[in-house]
């Protein structure tokens, strides 16, 4: 793979977009900064509280992962997999549940970490899921929010960043389950 925060990237040759191009979006440093202040916000708000933080897989691995280091309070973790894009950069519109939270959320708070916010359907879909078991409080953060396309009934209650209508990869999103790896975030360059 690629140097991972050089200022373009190619797909490489086993990927269904090989040849294409990436160009960055969002440096790793500026990432970092962000997800640091987001960590101290939601550790300042929820001191004295034991949030169970829940991350959505496969695309908040690496969020997830880099927030909860840069909290200071208790929290305890769970993974929920939903997947919407199959192999697809546009959402399928269907979301499906491909692995439950272990956890019983009942009575607790509930602090849910999405890698982005796109149409908004997964995040619809997560606050069923969520609020029909009772939690104390149901919270989310998502690094990235497509404002001008997110359909969405309620506020995000932490965003890392607006960012406009392009597919993005890197920093654990993907595309066709590749590039993951990325340290920045990188859009898809325009010809
Ligand atoms: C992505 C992303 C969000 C969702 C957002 O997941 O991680 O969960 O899409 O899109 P929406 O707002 O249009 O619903 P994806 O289905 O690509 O699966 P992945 O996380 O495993 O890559």
């Amino acid at each position: 793979m690629a140097a991972l925060s050089t200022s373009e990237v190619e797909l490489p040759a086993s990927s269904r977009f090989a040849g294409q191009k990436l160009e960055i979006s969002i440096t790793e440093d500026d990432i970092h900064r962000r997800v640091k202040e987001l960590a101290d916000a939601i550790s300042h708000d929820f001191r004295g509280k034991q949030p169970i933080m829940i991350g959505v897989l496969n695309g908040s691995f690496i969020f997830m992962a880099d927030l909860v280091r840069a909290l200071d309070i208790d929290f305890e973790v769970d993974f929920i997999k939903l997947s919407s894009y199959g192999k697809d950069t546009a959402t399928s519109g269907t979301v499906r549940l491909l692995k439950d939270i272990s956890a019983d959320i009942t009575g607790r708070d509930v602090i849910v970490v999405e890698d982005i916010v796109d149409t908004g359907l997964t995040l619809k879909f997560l606050r069923a899921r969520m609020t029909e078991a009772g939690p104390t409080s149901v919270t989310f953060v998502s690094l990235l929010l497509k404002e001008e396309v997110a359909n969405l009934d309620f506020p995000l209650d932490y965003v890392g960043f607006n960012i406009p209508n392009r597919f993005v990869v890197g920093y654990g999103l993907d595309a066709d389950q590749k590039m993951r790896g990325l340290g920045s975030l990188y859009a898809f360059k325009e010809n």
